[in-house]
C-alpha cells in the first residue's frame, strides 16, 4: 500500500501568468518561511478507499461532496488522487495520464478543483516504478515536477517503492531540489491603509504581465491581515529588495507591530512608501483583483518606476541569496 516514507510534501502554485515552485514543510528540513504550510496540509487521498480505481469522475465526485458536506468550511482542502493515474511515459519521457479515466486531461481536473475552492494532489514515486508499478520519477524528478506545475497540482505525494539501492536522503532531495528552482527577486508591497497607517509584506510572487499598458502581477494569500487594506487600496507601490536587504524582507514577512518603524522611505505619487535603498519602485493602480485558490491576483498598472543598478535580493531553493545569481548592472530607468 503506497506510504510516504519521509512524510515529505511539495506545493506547487501555479496561475496561468506565472508560477512559483516552493517546497513546504519536510520533516527533515527547517520549515520555509514563505507562509506556506504553516498547518499540516488537511484533505482527502483517493488510496485506502478506491486504491487503484481512480478517475475523474470520482476525484470530481469528492470535491463537490467535500464542498457540499462541510468538510471544506471545516478546513479540509486537498483532493489528492494517488497511485494508478498514470500509464506511461511519452516519446519525450512526459508523463502521461490514463485518457480512458481521465478523459479531460489534469489540467481540467485541476481547474474543477480550484473552482470548488480546493487543491489537487498527485501522487508519484521516487523509484523506477510506482507501488502499482506505473512509471516512478527516477531520472524524471525535475520534468514531472515542470509537468505537475503546469498542470495546476497543488501538492504531490513521493512514495517510496521499487527503490532498491536507493539513498532515500538523496531522492527525495533531488526532487526538493528540483522544486525549488524558480528563482525570483523579492519585493515588499505597499500601501496606505485604512486610517493614515501603512501595510507591507514581503512578495516573491511578483512578476511582469505586459509592456504595452504596464501591467505587473502579485497574489496575497486571502488570509493575510493586509488583503483588507489592499483591497480598499486604489494605488500601492512595489519595493523590488536590494543585496543588502534582508532584514527588511524577514521583517516584513513576520508578524510586527510596525514592521515601518525606523525604515527609511520617500512617500511617492501613489502615497505609498518608497523605501529607501531598494534597487527598484513601481508606483501602481490598481487594475484588476481575481479570488485564486486561497490568494488573492492582484493585476496593477505602472504609473512610474525608478531603478537603481545594484544586486537584487535573490529567493532560491528556500533561501535568500544576497546577489550571488547577479552578474551586471540594471539599466537606469524612471
Ligand atoms: C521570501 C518570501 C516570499 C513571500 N511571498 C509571498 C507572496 O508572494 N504572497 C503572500 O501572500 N505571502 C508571501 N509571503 C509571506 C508573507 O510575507 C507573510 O505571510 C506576511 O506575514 C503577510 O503579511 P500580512 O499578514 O501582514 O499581510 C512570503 C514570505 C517570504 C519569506
Amino acid at each position: 500500500m503506497p506510504s510516504c516514507k519521509l512524510n515529505l510534501c511539495a506545493t506547487l502554485i501555479s496561475t496561468s501568468l506565472v508560477f512559483t515552485l516552493l517546497l513546504a514543510g519536510a520533516q527533515t528540513n527547517a520549515l520555509v518561511g514563505n507562509g506556506l504550510a504553516r498547518t499540516p496540509p488537511m484533505g482527502w487521498n483517493s488510496w485506502n478507499k478506491f486504491a487503484c480505481n481512480v478517475s475523474e469522475q470520482l476525484i470530481k465526485e469528492i470535491a463537490d461532496a467535500m464542498v457540499a458536506s462541510g468538510m471544506k468550511k471545516a478546513g479540509y482542502q486537498y483532493v489528492n488522487i494517488d497511485d494508478c493515474w498514470q500509464v506511461s511515459r511519452d516519446s519525450a519521457g512526459n508523463i502521461v495520464a490514463d485518457p480512458i479515466r481521465f478523459p479531460g486531461g489534469m489540467k481540467a481536473l485541476a481547474d474543477y478543483v480550484h473552482a470548488k475552492g480546493l487543491k489537487l494532489g498527485i501522487y508519484t514515486d521516487a523509484g523506477t516504478m510506482t507501488c502499482e508499478k506505473r512509471p516512478g520519477s527516477l531520472d524524471h524528478e525535475l520534468q514531472d515536477a515542470k509537468t505537475y506545475a503546469a498542470w495546476g497540482v497543488d501538492y504531490v505525494k513521493i512514495d517510496w517503492c521499487h527503490t532498491e539501492g536507493l539513498d532515500p536522503q538523496k531522492q527525495y532531495a533531488k526532487f526538493r531540489d528540483a522544486l525549488a528552482q524558480f528563482a525570483t527577486g523579492v519585493t515588499i508591497i505597499a500601501a496606505r491603509g485604512h486610517e493614515g497607517d501603512f501595510v507591507g509584506f514581503t512578495a516573491t510572487s511578483f512578476n511582469s504581465v505586459s509592456l504595452d499598458p504596464p501591467l505587473i502581477i502579485w497574489s496575497l494569500g486571502r488570509r493575510s491581515r493586509s488583503l483588507a487594506a489592499f483591497e480598499n487600496a486604489t494605488r500601492y507601490a512595489v519595493n523590488v529588495l536590494a543585496h543588502d536587504q534582508v532584514d527588511l524582507a524577514r521583517r516584513f514577512s513576520r508578524p510586527h507591530a510596525d514592521r515601518f518603524a525606523g525604515v527609511p522611505y520617500q512617500l511617492g505619487d501613489a502615497a505609498a512608501p518608497l523605501i529607501d535603498g531598494c534597487v527598484a519602485w513601481l508606483e501602481c493602480r490598481n487594475h484588476s483583483r481575481h479570488p485564486v485558490g486561497d490568494h488573492m491576483l492582484f493585476v496593477g498598472e505602472v504609473e512610474t518606476c525608478a531603478c537603481r543598478p545594484l544586486p537584487p535580493l535573490v529567493w532560491h531553493d528556500g533561501r535568500f541569496h544576497a546577489g550571488a545569481l547577479w552578474a551586471g548592472g540594471a539599466k537606469r530607468g524612471s
